[in-house]
């Protein structure tokens, strides 16, 4: 599913969260994982976003991707990759804060995605 409420908790030891709405379909998946994959998108590729954003179909269809040693999924082509074991759950409003350490990352030369008012954006 595509977020944009990754963020960075913690550097020892190395902790990320994002934010899964308590009523959507996801959310019981994610109440269950011991694991989350987060891929952070190029610039190029906000057709990606658009589909991890909608349902209804098979998301990963026609998408490359490979599974990382903790199963998580791995898009091909994104400018970093964590796998993450989830340690914390926090039920927040109708959000659940998933906490997790990163247990392996790669990242390759490029310019991230943005997400601002509405609307795809890349760094000037
Ligand atoms: C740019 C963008 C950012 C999003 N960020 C989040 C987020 O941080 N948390 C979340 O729960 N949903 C977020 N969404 C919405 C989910 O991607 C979407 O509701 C979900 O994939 C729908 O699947 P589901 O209803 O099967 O769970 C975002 C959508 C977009 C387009």
């Amino acid at each position: 599913m595509t977020v944009n409420s990754f963020t960075s908790v913690s550097l020892e030891p190395p902790l990320v969260l994002v934010c899964v709405d308590a009523g959507g379909n996801m959310a019981g998946l994610f109440a269950q994982a011991s694991h989350y994959g987060v891929n952070v998108l190029r610039e190029s590729q906000a057709d990606l976003s658009n589909r991890f954003s909608q349902r209804g179909f098979d998301r990963f269809d026609s998408v490359a991707w490979t599974r990382g040693a903790a199963g998580v999924p791995m898009l091909d082509g994104a400018l970093a990759r964590f796998e993450c074991a989830v340690r914390h759950r926090v039920v927040a409003g109708d959000h659940s804060i998933l906490i997790a350490e990163v247990v392996a990352a790669e990242y390759e030369d490029g310019a991230p995605l943005l997400y601002f008012d509405s609307g795809y954006r890349a760094l000037p």
